[in-house]
């Protein structure tokens, strides 16, 4: 016997919800029984586009049917908390799309309450389920890259500008949840930002962070919606070689076998006046541009909410890697330095 289908309600459908709509329907086993927004023009979008959704223009029917499984959250940043405490309370699992919530005093509660009731909370850091970032996290745990020394990420284009989150808490989660997985959720030792606000007062632009970890690693990340270039790349340097992650190249990953290493050589007459030199080993090896079985990362996310849904898993962005983003994220926020004159 087929089991029957896991029913779920969306909140929100805008810019992003479309893709998680899309990619829900699709799936066999899985019933997206209503989208939930509060803009007329967008349920229109829906009615026209996925017939079988029913619209709504408040949450509280969704919250009221007890068929309903799971809710999925793709409204903007600052309302995901209210939605999803109302959501666990209703006894539904959770899907909130990324960051899950915007203090971690916040998602404590949200722990708390899924926790009591036996509820999955699962945060929508859609990278995680790019097979070119699981591809990098394997080259880093085997160990083909050697120790990881430092890694950068540009995540940068013109426009889509926010007015309720800069573009620090629009972006960085990306770059933060990719990192935190490539060095197993790790603590920072140190997180500083300096950012821009050039258009509007007080929503800051361009970004910078820097983070440091434990054992000499670093990573800065730069993110920017003021900038010519649409920019989607992270750079990982470790000892033994070095790898290029572009998500907008065909060629998603480029891994350089390339590094610098020191060796010592010694005088032919051991002088203890002049101890021995200090030289150092260039390598510049192959370049390799390995196939990456691309199967689009919405899919698997979705696939794994139901998953998670139906055999009661932890999901792989759950609770614990949601809450170091907007843990690291709110740390930067504290070592703002405040807006420039
Ligand atoms: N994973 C990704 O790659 C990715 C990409 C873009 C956006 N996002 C995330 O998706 C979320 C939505 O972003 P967006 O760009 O689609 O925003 P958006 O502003 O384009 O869309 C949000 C929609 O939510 C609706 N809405 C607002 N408050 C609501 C409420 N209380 N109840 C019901 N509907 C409500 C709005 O009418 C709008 O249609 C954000 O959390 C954002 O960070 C994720």
């Amino acid at each position: 016997m087929k089991p029957s289908p896991v029913v779920l309600a969306q909140l929100g459908c805008g810019y992003w919800g479309p893709n998680l709509l899309r990619n829900f329907s699709a799936l066999p086993g899985c019933e997206v029984r209503y989208v939930v927004d509060a803009s007329s023009e967008r349920r229109a979008f829906v009615e026209r586009n996925f017939p079988r959704t029913k619209t709504l223009e408040s949450a509280d029917a969704i919250f009221d049917d007890p068929e309903v499984a799971g809710v999925i959250i793709a409204t903007p940043a600052g309302t995901h908390f209210s939605l999803a405490k109302q959501a666990l309370e209703s006894g539904k699992h959770i899907l909130v799309e990324k960051p899950l919530a915007t203090t971690v005093a916040e998602v404590d509660i949200l722990a708390r309450r899924a926790e009591r009731r036996g509820l999955i909370v699962m945060a929508g850091h859609t990278f995680i389920y790019n097979a070119a970032v699981r591809y990098v996290k394997r080259l880093i745990d085997a160990g083909e890259l050697g120790d990881v020394r430092y890694i950068y990420s540009q995540r940068l284009n013109l426009g889509r500008i926010r007015s309720d989150i800069d573009a620090m808490w629009n972006f960085a989660p990306h770059d933060v949840s990719i990192i935190q997985y490539w060095l197993d959720d790790q603590e920072p030792t140190s997180v500083l930002r300096q950012g821009l606000d050039c258009i509007q007062p007080g929503v800051d632009d361009i970004v910078f962070l820097n983070l440091a970890y434990p054992k000499k690693v670093i990573a800065n990340i730069h993110v920017s919606w003021l900038d010519p270039q649409k920019v989607r790349k992270m750079t990982v340097v470790g000892s033994k070689k070095m790898v290029v992650y572009d998500d907008v190249a065909d060629d998603k990953i480029a891994i350089y076998d390339k590094g610098i290493d020191r060796k010592a050589v010694l005088g032919e007459h051991m002088d203890f006046d002049h101890p021995a030199r200090i030289d150092f080993n260039y390598r510049s090896g192959d370049i390799l541009l390995p196939r990456v079985d691309f199967v689009e990362p919405l899919r698997l996310e979705a696939e794994h909410f139901l998953d998670c849904i139906r055999n009661g898993k932890e999901p792989a962005t759950g609770i614990n890697h949601a809450r170091t983003v907007v843990s690291i994220l709110e740390r930067a926020d504290a070592a703002h330095a405040g807006h420039l004159r």
